[in-house]
């Protein structure tokens, strides 16, 4: 369990389908993931849950984290923190319920998963990866000091390998975009 001002963030159970779904049953959740399409409850089930409980196994604190209010213990989302090829290297990811955005929970949740990953999980460099005109995910990792480092054009495999379910010829138009923080970078900032 992560504790942050708003939030905790502990592990997924098998009773956290329902939340999965009606998280991604909002069109403007999936906006610049699927395009709108939520995933089918099957798919949460079989595919996406599992994988999310699986990875609550790897070593702390990577994995994902299901987010809940500190005060009504409502689901607000997720976030995860999942390590890349290279060992000391992690990639972040969050979605949160619209009826919570804009209050600083996404900056609140992945500030939490950066010190947790820069402290304690021995990580060099995290990155994060939004598609270009997901300006509020943008924003999120330049709050939380990451700074731009490429565009790249997303492949059919890049998406089988993501956290949501994709199809075949989901691979849209535009690029993506890269932001990073190193070790060092986030010492300066938090002192
Ligand atoms: C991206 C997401 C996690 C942000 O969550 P959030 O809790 O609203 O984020 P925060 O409140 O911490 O910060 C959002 C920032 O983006 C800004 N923002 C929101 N919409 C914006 C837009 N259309 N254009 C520019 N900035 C925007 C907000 O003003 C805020 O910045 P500020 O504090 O400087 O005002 C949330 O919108 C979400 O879950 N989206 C759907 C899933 C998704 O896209 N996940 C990311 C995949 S890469």
């Amino acid at each position: 369990m992560i504790l942050t001002a708003r939030m905790q963030l502990r592990r997924f159970g098998l009773d956290d389908g329902h939340n999965l779904f009606a998280l991604d049953d909002d069109p403007a959740v999936m906006r610049y993931l699927t395009g709108g399409p939520g995933t089918p409850r099957a798919v949460i089930d079989s595919e996406m849950l599992p994988r999310f409980i699986d990875a609550g196994r790897e070593e702390p604190p990577m994995g994902f984290w299901a987010a809940e209010s500190r005060v009504t213990r409502a689901f607000l989302g997720w976030f995860s923190l999942r390590r890349a090829d290279a060992k000391t290297q992690a990639v972040l990811g969050y979605r949160l319920r619209r009826a919570v955005w804009g209050q600083g929970y996404a900056t609140e949740g992945v500030e939490a998963l950066i010190r947790r990953g820069f402290t304690q999980a021995g990580l060099e460099r995290i990155t994060a990866s939004a598609y270009e005109e997901n300006l509020a995910s943008r924003r999120v990792m330049e709050k939380a000091g990451l700074r731009f480092t490429r565009r790249f054009r997303l492949t059919s495999a890049d998406l089988a390998a993501a956290d949501t379910s994709f199809q075949e010829g989901d691979v849209w138009e535009g690029d993506d975009v890269e932001y990073a923080i190193t070790r060092a970078e986030w010492e300066r900032r938090a002192t």
